[in-house]
């Protein structure tokens, strides 16, 4: 079937799932061609599924879906329910769920992930909608999601766009985990000239151990094929300018107007972009660094700090993703468990990895530990890692390696752990040109200083 970015062959037969439920399909170009099919799809569709229907669809996210749920709303009937498994932005969810919801229909707007592995042996599933609709869809999906220690990688994650946000997210932290990966292969492939081949036995020892996981497993794969025309690496001869289809991008811009700081996940999108303008590039070549390269004495120590380095980093992003998911429970009131989040992505998804286990435990022995990080498992991670994480960032920074994901991640854990920040220079500078006043850590209320006058401080009635 087609559909949005990555889940192109999610193919679960109509067959498969319970009666009188099925997924509908949708690959037109032209938008009238496309309105068009799909009304006649819908009819055809909606003809063959016994009552109350359920139709899962996944097309492409923005105008095309529209274009789909406005067909099965001519032709659905009150009672049954629409789900768009795509990668809808979740505003968009949440408008449309308002909408159908007004015809008497259930619309559940739900996450899924896994690409075509998954689609074949069952995906994580994060779906939002009405509690009504997870009734009928709970044992549906239950019987199509992978499962993890016999539980189905699916739960009802909150209410209208819950499902699509947590999903966001989800894609967030994998183009920082990505990322992540992406930064420890080039230290240790220029630091100690291993071959691609030879850096895949790494990471298959790696994924061993505490950073088992998906990725890690298919980086090992990807950097051990050799190309056929030129029989040289692959990845030698791949392109070096990394793609993405927006939802890295979501997860930022949605996480600024929350205000998390999602800076891993942030550097980590910002690096796709900069890897992207050849141009700039180009003309970036004979800029100034280091003469030297990273002086690496003991090749096995280094490669131990690099994946010290690497563990201490994914649980940042982790830490914030998850964070980002709080306070979007908080502003659009979901009622969102965490760990649950964080068992259902324990299998069939991309970033599913071992260490799931130890954030579902984190948030089951606290649901509202206010920052991941500090749950003791990962508080004593990070102790044991973080000489080997300052190390390589140092060492990165020093030898012009970027590592922007590793720096940032270190960068925010010595932000969070810091007992005074600069933020009080900045509002002092905030009050000197804006007069935007400042709070005192010696007594409540609010403060300006008459900057221009003779710097008498007034406390101020009327804030900004
Ligand atoms: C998944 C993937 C899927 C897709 C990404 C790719 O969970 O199955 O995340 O959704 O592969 O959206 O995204 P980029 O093309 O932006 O890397």
């Amino acid at each position: 079937m087609s559909s949005t970015g990555g889940l192109t062959s999610i193919s679960t037969p109509a067959s498969s799932l319970s009666s009188g439920s099925s997924v509908a399909n949708c690959e037109e170009s032209s938008e009238a061609g496309m309105k068009w099919s799909a009304r006649a799809a819908a009819r055809k569709f909606a003809a063959s599924l016994s009552k109350p229907r359920t139709a899962i669809i996944m097309v492409k996210a923005g105008r095309p879906t529209d274009a789909v749920i406005d067909a099965l709303v001519e032709v659905f009937e009150p009672g049954d329910i629409i789900v768009d498994g795509g990668n809808a932005l979740f505003t968009d969810t949440i408008r449309r769920e308002k909408a159908v919801r007004k015809t008497g229909i259930n619309f559940v707007g739900a996450g899924i992930s896994g690409g075509e592995e998954g689609a074949l042996l069952g995906p994580s599933i994060m779906p939002g909608g009405s509690d009504e609709s997870w009734v009928t869809l709970g044992p549906i999906l239950k019987s199509i999601a992978a499962v993890a220690e016999g539980e189905p990688c699916v739960t009802h994650v909150g209410h209208d766009g819950a499902g699509h946000f947590v999903k966001m997210v989800h894609n967030g932290i994998e183009y920082a985990d990505m990322q992540l990966i992406a930064e420890a292969y080039d230290l240790i492939r220029r630091g100690t000239g291993k071959t691609p081949a030879e850096i895949a036995d790494v990471f298959a020892q790696w994924n061993t151990g505490e950073l088992e996981s998906y990725l890690i497993e298919i980086t090992a794969e990807v950097l051990r094929q050799v190309d056929a025309a030129t029989g040289r690496p692959l990845v030698d001869v791949i392109v070096d300018q990394a793609g993405a289809k927006g939802t890295g991008a979501w997860t930022v811009q949605t996480a600024l107007s929350l205000g998390v700081p999602v800076s891993g996940i942030a550097e980590a999108t910002f690096a796709r972009s900069l890897s992207s303008h050849p141009e700039q590039r180009e003309v970036s070549q004979n800029l100034p660094g280091p003469s030297e390269g990273v002086q690496v004495a003991d090749v096995d120590a280094f490669i131990e700090d690099v994946r010290l380095a690497l563990y201490a980093s994914k649980i940042v992003a982790y830490s914030q993703g998850f964070d980002e998911i709080r306070a979007a429970a908080a502003e659009y009131r979901w009622s969102i468990g965490l760990g649950a989040v964080a068992k259902i992505w324990r299998a069939g998804c991309i970033i599913r990895a071992q260490f799931l286990n130890r954030i579902a435990d984190a948030y089951q022995a606290e649901p509202d530990l206010p920052v991941l990080l500090t749950a003791p498992y990962f508080a004593d991670a990070l102790q044991r890692t973080q000489g080997a994480w300052r190390r390589i960032v140092q060492a990165a920074a020093g030898s012009g390696i970027p590592a922007p994901a590793f720096s940032s991640s270190l960068a925010y854990y010595d932000g969070l752990r810091a007992e005074r920040l600069p933020a009080a220079l900045i509002q002092g500078q905030r009050d000197f040109f804006g007069a935007h006043t400042y709070q005192r850590t010696d007594k409540p209320g609010t403060f300006h200083t008459l900057w221009s006058a003779d710097r008498s401080e007034l406390e101020a009635e009327d804030t900004h």
